[in-house]
């Protein structure tokens, strides 16, 4: 598969098969994804992937841990400006649009909100962490390796939905995986196979257009 078609294929997908992609498979992406850039060769990323029981016993940990009073880290800066702020909105809008859910019907949002805590009942169930004494240059390196995990994943047959929603969770995650006290839950990843005919995974999302994030200099040949 070209590096284009999986960034062209790859979306995250909001509902799974219960068929549990091959152990094989899930260490080859974990494995390979490492050789993603890493400032300084750091290699900062660390790796969980729970299936089967270990999986359903974490979340069933989260489940019934108390709503935990702040995020992890600040997922959003507190007020975001233009364009951030109405891209963000219309991102949400989309999603709930194509559920068809109005925006009075609040019960019904939280509840598909809610999902990101069930992994959106993916077979596996990835978390990704970072010493929190790293600074936002090793963060990128995260979304690095992220990436790879991605891109990877679909050249496997597989799809994912990278969740930052974890880091409003994150103690009892935490807690769970025994992580030592050093590491910040950076993100999860649900990965399996795709629902194909879910409608929530018949979402595409746009992108800006080239000229509204991009300039060229100095190019003469077009
Ligand atoms: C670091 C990161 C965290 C994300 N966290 C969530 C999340 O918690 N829940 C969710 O449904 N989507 C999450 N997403 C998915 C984004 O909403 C999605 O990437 C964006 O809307 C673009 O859509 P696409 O991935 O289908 O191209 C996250 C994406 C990234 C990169």
């Amino acid at each position: 598969m070209k590096v284009s078609d999986a960034i062209a294929q790859r979306m995250s997908v909001r509902a799974f098969q219960a068929r549990v992609p091959p152990a094989a498979t899930v260490r080859a992406i974990l494995e390979a994804a490492a050789r993603a850039p890493s400032g300084g060769n750091l290699q900062p990323w660390r790796v969980h992937a729970l299936t089967g029981a270990p999986l359903a016993e974490l979340l069933a940990h989260v489940a019934a841990s108390p709503p935990q009073p702040e995020p992890e880290y600040a997922v959003y800066p507190p007020s975001l400006w233009e364009p951030y702020r109405t891209r963000r909105f219309q991102n949400g809008e989309q999603l709930y649009s194509t559920l068809a859910m109005a925006r009075e019907d609040k019960a019904a949002r939280l509840r598909q909100m809610a999902k990101n805590a069930q992994f959106f009942g993916a077979p596996v169930g990835i978390f990704l962490s970072i010493d929190r004494r790293m600074g936002p240059p090793q963060w990128s390196d995260l979304g690095c390796y992220l990436q790879n995990v991605l891109l990877l994943a679909v050249e496997a047959g597989l799809a994912t939905c990278p969740q930052e929603y974890w880091a409003f969770c994150s103690e009892p995650v935490k807690t769970f995986l025994g992580l030592d006290s050093a590491q910040t839950l950076f993100a999860g990843i649900a990965l399996g196979y795709a629902d194909e005919q879910a409608p929530i995974n018949q979402m595409r999302t746009p992108r800006a257009p080239f000229e509204e994030f991009a300039l060229m200099w100095g190019f003469s040949d077009g």
